[in-house]
């Protein structure tokens, strides 16, 4: 297992570009098995998360190529039992269970495990599918799932923390081939999700509302490939202007949408920081002495919670209070006690924490525990003074295209070291 070396103190400075979204790529690159036809999918970004989903689809029969940032699917034949191991390993594996029932009306994916972020579970995911007509059961941890006529319902799928994204996915995908029209209410509104119907119409399919609280779906009989670009990671950008604020540099990001990111650049704003918009750029510093700010993460378009971890370190290098409340993952503060290895003073008070900024912070070895929480880690590593080493940095690679490159092409002193 690899690990990162980072020698705090260097204000990160210059350019750096924002590679295409996993959390769209992921459903895109499912959605691909409702076709027979060539699917061409551009701005992937090299994760291992993309690793696996392309090993899930050629699983399950698909013809994949991956060249660059571009990956062709072809699903002449496919079958619609995923390989247990696999689909196991990653959450996001679960998107497989729409397209699946929508092109073979069975299906049989094993039940996606919880991670350290929460038990993730798949209730809501189930239900709309039930509601699509579809019989399932949990059998010796697979989802065992059969829809012979699948059709169209009117679904209301928001659960106790809101909406559920890969499950507005799952569902939109099931339904673009279901008999007659679904309606999507409490849909979730994020970015990706928009990104998965422009594609998913691109195919021929014809949904409208993406993006809304309500999404409706007519049904087709059959879709067709189609060529698509993944938008940009928001959650990439978003963290890359955090680090350019914690460690007082000034970065140019490129390609980044900053429409998708207006809660993250609110709270950076309110927080004493500049963000130039510049075309599909954004020109990130400090504007001044940082502020300490309260955040709370929200479904769309409130402040997302794959940018809580980051912005902590924030608020852990500001003077002051400030109080982070996480109201998506029930579990989402394993950074915190890492953080505190570096000196940090936060303490967790059920869903909050509470920063109490401003303290200098020291190198030391700390642990990597979920995708996020890494980047908050390697963050915190690059403005602490000395030495600091991230274990585990395998989460980082599920969700960050070759971020050690491109810290260091901002100036941070950062490698990657096999595990000390
Ligand atoms: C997606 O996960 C993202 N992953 C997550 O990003 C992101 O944090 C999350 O959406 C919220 O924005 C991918 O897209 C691959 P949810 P997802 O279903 O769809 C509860 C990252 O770091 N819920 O929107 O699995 C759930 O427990 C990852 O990139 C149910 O109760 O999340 C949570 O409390 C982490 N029942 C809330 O809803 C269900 O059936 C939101 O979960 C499904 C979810």
């Amino acid at each position: 297992m690899d690990s990162l070396l980072i020698r705090g103190g260097t204000p990160l400075h210059g350019e750096v570009t924002v590679s295409g979204a996993k959390n769209a790529v992921l459903p895109i690159l499912a959605a691909t098995l409702l076709t027979a036809e060539r699917c061409v999918i551009r701005r992937v970004p090299r994760l291992s998360d993309v690793t696996f989903m392309v090993q899930i689809l050629r699983s399950l029969g698909a013809e994949v190529a991956m060249e660059g940032n571009t990956i062709t699917v072809e699903s002449p034949q496919i079958k619609g039992v995923g390989d247990y191991d696999l689909i196991r390993k990653m959450r996001g594996s679960i998107c497989i269970l729409g397209p699946l029932l929508g092109r073979l009306r069975e299906a049989s994916v094993s039940l996606p495990g919880g991670c350290v972020i929460g038990l993730r579970p798949v209730d809501l995911h189930l239900k709309g599918l039930r509601a699509l007509g579809t019989s399932i059961e949990v059998r010796n941890g697979n989802i065992v799932a059969k829809a012979p006529d699948l059709r169209g319902a009117e679904i209301f799928l928001g659960g106790r923390s809101g909406p559920t994204v890969l499950g507005t996915a799952n569902v939109m995908m099931a339904a673009v081939l279901a008999e007659g029209v679904t309606i999507i209410e409490s849909a979730a509104c994020e970015p990706e999700v928009t990104d998965l119907a422009v594609f998913l119409n691109a195919m021929g399919a014809r949904i409208t509302g993406a993006g809304s609280p309500t999404i409706t779906i007519q049904g087709v009989s059959k879709l067709h490939g189609a060529e698509h670009e993944v938008i940009p990671d928001r959650i990439e950008a978003a963290t890359f202007a955090i680090a350019a604020a914690v460690t007082n540099g000034e970065i140019t990001i490129k390609g980044a949408r900053a429409e998708h990111l207006g809660a993250v650049l609110d709270k950076l704003r309110e927080a004493g920081v500049s963000i130039e918009r510049k075309g599909t750029s954004l020109i990130v510093k400090r504007a001044g002495k940082l502020r300490p700010v309260d955040i709370t993460t929200m479904p769309y378009s409130g402040f997302p919670t794959d940018a809580q971890a980051q912005m902590m370190v924030l608020m852990a290098v500001t003077e002051g209070t400030s109080i982070i409340t996480e109201r998506i993952f029930e579990g989402r503060f394993m950074h915190v006690p890492e953080l505190a290895r570096l000196g940090t003073d936060i303490a967790i008070e059920g869903p909050s924490a509470i920063v109490k900024g401003g303290k200098p912070l020291s190198g030391a070895p700390i642990m990597a525990s979920d995708l996020r929480a890494s980047a908050a880690l390697v963050i915190a590593g690059m403005v602490a003074e000395g030495e600091t080493v991230v274990n585990r940095i395998y989460h980082l690679d599920r969700g960050y295209e070759n971020i050690d490159e491109k810290l260091r092409g901002l100036g941070a002193q950062i490698e990657r070291v096999a595990e000390r």
